[in-house]
C-alpha cells in the first residue's frame, strides 16, 4: 500500500516537472515578455481578409507576448482613427501603434502623443508629414516593390503569350494611402520602358470587394475586349471583379490576364483554378515585429526605422500545388 502512494507521488512529481519545464521552454521564446505594457491599437476596420488576418495577428501576438492591448476599430473612417488615438493618450497607454487610413492629417493627434511623451509605431501604412519625429518606426510591407513584383510578372506574360499591344485597366486601393501609391508608382515604373504597355484607366476601388465589382462594370462597359489586364491592388476587389468578367462573357484568366495582390487562402484557390493569374503576397502578418517592436520602445531603447516582411509572388509561371495554407 505504501509503495504504491510513493508510487502515485513519483508520477504525480514527473508530470508536474514535466509541465513546467515545458512552459520554462515556451516562455524562453518571448524573453522580451512585458506584462506591464498597455499598448493602444487603432485599426483602419474591417474592409477585407488581410485585414482581419490582420486584427487576429496582432490579438494573438499580444496575448503571446503579454502584453495588454486596447484595440479600437475605426470603420474605414480617418476622424474614428483620429479620437481613438486621443483616447489611448487620455488613457497614458505606455505605446501607440496604428495603421494609417490614409497618409495626410496626423500631424495634430501625432503631435499631441509627443507631447505626452507616448512614442507611436506605424503598421502597414505611412503617413506624409512635414513634421519631424512624430513616429518610432514603420513596420509593414514594402508596396512600392509589390508593384514592381506585379508589373514585371506582366511583362514576362506578355513575352511569353507574344502580345505586340497590352491594355491595362487598374483597379487601385483607397486613394491617397499608401498601398495604393506605391503599388501603382511601382507598377508604373516597372512596365514604363515596355511600348506594349498602356494603362487605360485606374479607377479607385478602395479596396473593397463590392466596389471591386462596381469599377470593374464600369470598365468593362466603357472599354470591353479592349481589356487584355485587370491589375487590382487587391484580393478584395479582385474577387468582386472576376464575377463581372464572367458575367460580361470573357474567361478570366484566359481573355484577360488577372494580377491581384495579398495573396490571402480565397485569391490562392482561384489562382489553382486559372481565373487569377498571378498573386504578389502582402503578408498580414506584422504583430510579431509590432510586439517586440512595443517592449523595446517602452524600455527606451533604438528601434529599426523601417521594418519590411519578406515576401512572394505566386503565379501560373509556378507549380501551385505546394502552397502552405495561407492563414488569412
Ligand atoms: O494596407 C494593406 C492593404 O489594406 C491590403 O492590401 C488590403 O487588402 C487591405 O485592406
Amino acid at each position: 500500500m505504501k509503495l504504491k502512494k510513493i508510487g502515485i507521488i513519483i508520477i504525480t512529481m514527473s508530470i508536474l516537472m514535466a509541465i513546467s519545464l515545458f512552459f520554462g521552454c515556451q516562455n524562453k521564446e518571448n524573453t522580451q515578455s512585458n506584462p506591464e505594457l498597455l499598448l493602444g491599437f487603432s485599426q483602419i476596420g474591417s474592409e477585407s481578409a488581410w485585414r482581419i488576418g490582420n486584427t487576429n495577428d496582432i490579438e494573438e501576438q499580444a496575448a503571446n507576448y503579454g502584453i495588454s492591448l486596447m484595440f479600437e476599430n475605426a470603420n474605414q473612417k480617418q476622424e474614428n482613427q483620429i479620437a481613438a488615438i486621443r483616447r489611448f493618450i487620455a488613457y497614458k497607454v505606455d505605446v501607440i501603434a496604428f495603421s494609417p487610413i490614409v497618409e495626410e492629417g496626423w500631424d495634430n493627434v501625432l503631435l499631441e502623443a509627443k507631447n505626452a511623451g507616448i512614442p507611436v509605431i506605424l503598421v502597414d501604412r505611412d503617413i506624409s508629414s512635414k513634421e519631424e519625429g512624430l513616429t518610432a518606426c514603420l513596420i509593414g510591407a514594402d508596396f512600392y516593390k509589390e508593384g514592381v513584383m506585379a508589373g514585371e510578372y506582366l511583362i514576362r506574360k506578355a513575352d511569353a503569350l507574344g502580345l505586340d499591344d497590352v491594355n491595362i485597366v487598374e483597379i487601385t486601393g483607397t486613394d491617397n494611402s499608401t498601398p495604393m501609391r506605391q503599388r501603382q508608382a511601382g507598377f508604373a515604373d516597372a512596365i514604363a520602358q515596355d511600348e506594349r504597355m498602356h494603362i487605360l484607366e485606374s479607377i479607385d476601388g478602395d479596396f473593397l470587394k463590392s466596389r471591386g465589382a462596381e469599377c470593374m462594370k464600369t470598365l468593362l462597359d466603357r472599354y470591353g475586349d479592349k481589356i487584355d489586364v485587370v491589375y487590382s491592388h487587391n484580393d478584395e476587389m479582385t474577387l468582386g471583379a472576376l464575377p463581372e468578367i464572367e458575367a460580361a462573357g470573357f474567361v478570366p484568366g484566359q481573355d484577360m490576364i488577372i494580377i491581384s495582390i495579398d495573396g490571402g487562402q480565397d485569391a490562392i484557390d482561384v489562382l489553382k483554378s486559372g481565373k487569377i493569374n498571378c498573386v504578389v503576397e502582402c503578408t498580414p502578418k506584422l504583430g510579431k515585429e509590432v510586439m517586440e517592436t512595443a517592449i523595446r520602445l517602452n524600455n527606451g531603447e533604438e528601434v529599426e526605422k523601417l521594418i519590411h516582411p519578406e515576401e512572394q509572388i505566386f503565379s501560373d509561371e509556378q507549380d501551385l500545388s505546394n502552397i502552405a495554407p495561407r492563414g488569412y
